[in-house]
């Protein structure tokens, strides 16, 4: 048999490329003698270890270890990535047919966990940046408007920072939230390390959230995968928790993921949390130095505006002037041996952890410099990214579930749509299940079209789109 999986990774490795991509552990390792683990880190629920369904052993007392070092009430080592971690947090505290608020540009986990769940979203969309073209974070003021507008909404899902870094007040939306006696639930996915230094923004958990996910894959020191659920507050049943945790995980959970959220978490307590600190003002300095670069912008806290509340500077959201982001990132691949975490249409993102070096930075400027020196006068053509409002007109669950037509764009006024409409970037759906088509979204996908932006979910061809076949 062909081996391509393995040929592809043998390959990544003899790159060795600059990494500011996920994983949070870059390829390098935090003094664990992985090696000589490795034949007998994949074990299961043997004599002396523990079961991750229903610790009473070793993984409680690291589980706990875990608690203490996040400073939360229980931590939960999830296999599944902050996608399982969402499922379960959203199925602890909401019963099917309940309301919550979740911030519309959410994650493709949350949109999936009102499906399983047969919960009823309403929709709260986050402020938008037009310096930057970016959907930014969501005011708490929008967030109190809508709990006082429905006394139904049971708990409030926040995305938190967002993939740019850019965060919310939690803080403030945290006061409101239980306020009204409801629950907040802050996936955090991209936040792993803020709550180790108090030069970023602050973590979720500190800033009075009920339950916290967290991606440790994205930003720490662990292997894809890795996630951690806490609970932070007296108001969540930590019974309930664990049983929907056992709905939704494997009954053969990896050591792997185990120990390398164990891992993790301890280099964070030591090693990491002074790098963290340490790193701060040379970070800052990355950023002023690639700023500096004629042509170059990267995207900045801007004071007047009052979109972005905070925002993390190990976010690195870079643009040069006559490049297209998806130009950007396959030079700096290319030319370069640097992988960029994403792109959209005008940047680059540089995601960046404590594994980086130094060197890593210095190349990367090196190489925007590079680029920029090569810039012309031509002008990148901007699509706003800023869309109009939709209406839910089924809930996600019954036109998930619902028989299906195919139907032309041009004919599909009206329609409700059975799978989200996706432009990407920025990740947002235009559509998301259950919503309907009306003349301004219908205006507004034809013009993403007209302008090659790319839609998930369209056919092949982009003409025709997938909703629901009201004669059923
Ligand atoms: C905001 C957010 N939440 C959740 C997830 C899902 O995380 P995971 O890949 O760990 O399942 C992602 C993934 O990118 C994300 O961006």
């Amino acid at each position: 048999m062909k081996t391509p999986v393995m040929d592809a990774l043998i390959k990544l490795k003899e790159e060795d490329s600059v990494s500011f991509h996920f994983p949070g552990h870059k390829g390098r390792d935090t003094n664990v003698d992985w090696k000589n683990l490795m034949p007998m880190i994949d074990t299961t629920e043997t004599m002396g270890m523990d079961n991750l369904l229903e610790p009473t052993g070793i993984i409680k007392e690291s589980q706990e270890e875990a608690a203490r070092v996040f400073k939360t009430k229980y931590t939960i080592y999830s296999p599944n990535g902050s996608t399982g971690s969402n499922y379960i947090a959203l199925s602890t505290v909401l019963k099917p047919g309940e309301r919550v608020l979740i911030q519309r540009n959410c994650h493709k986990s949350i949109y999936n966990a009102l499906i399983l769940n047969n919960l009823d979203p309403v929709y709260i969309y986050p402020r938008f940046n037009e310096k930057y073209n970016a959907t930014t974070g969501v005011s708490p003021e929008d967030v109190k408007r809508e709990l006082e507008l429905d006394q139904n909404i049971k708990a409030v899902v926040i995305t938190s920072p967002n993939y740019y870094g850019i965060c919310s007040d939690i803080e403030a939306i945290a006061k409101i939230v239980h306020e009204k006696d409801k629950i907040l639930i802050v996936d955090e996915a991209h936040g792993p390390h803020l709550i180790f230094s108090d030069k970023y923004p602050k973590s979720a958990i500190e800033s009075g959230a009920d339950i916290v996910i967290h991606s440790t894959h994205k930003t720490l020191p662990s292997i894809t995968q890795t996630s951690l659920l806490h609970i932070c507050s007296d108001r969540i049943d930590y019974n309930k928790l664990r049983d929907r945790f056992q709905l939704y995980t494997t009954t053969s959970p990896s050591y792997l993921f185990t120990v390398s959220n164990e891992m993790a978490t301890a280099y964070m307590e030591e090693e990491g949390r002074k790098r963290l600190d340490d790193m701060y003002d040379y970070i800052l300095d990355v950023r002023k130095r690639l700023s500096e670069i004629e042509g170059v912008s990267i995207l900045e806290k801007d004071e007047d505006d009052g979109t972005i509340f905070d925002l993390d500077i190990l976010r690195i959201l870079i643009s040069v002037k006559s490049f297209r982001g998806s130009d950007l990132k396959k030079m700096l691949y290319e030319d370069y041996n640097i992988r960029m975490e994403m792109n959209d249409q005008y940047n680059v993102l540089a995601m960046c952890t404590v594994m980086n070096t130094e060197e890593d930075y210095e190349a990367l400027i090196e190489a925007i410099k590079d680029i920029a020196s090569k810039a012309t006068d031509k002008d990148i053509k901007t699509v706003s990214i800023n869309m109009p409002e939709a209406f839910l007109s089924l809930l996600p669950h019954e036109a998930y579930f619902s028989k299906k037509k195919i139907v032309k764009i041009e004919d599909s006024l009206g329609e409700v749509v059975a799978t989200p409409i996706i432009p990407y970037p920025p990740g947002t759906p235009l559509l998301a299940t259950g919503e309907l088509m009306t003349p301004e979204i219908l205006e507004h996908l034809k013009f993403l079209l007209e302008n090659d932006i790319n839609i998930v979910n369209l056919s092949e061809d982009k003409s025709s789109i997938v909703v629901v076949d009201s004669n059923e």
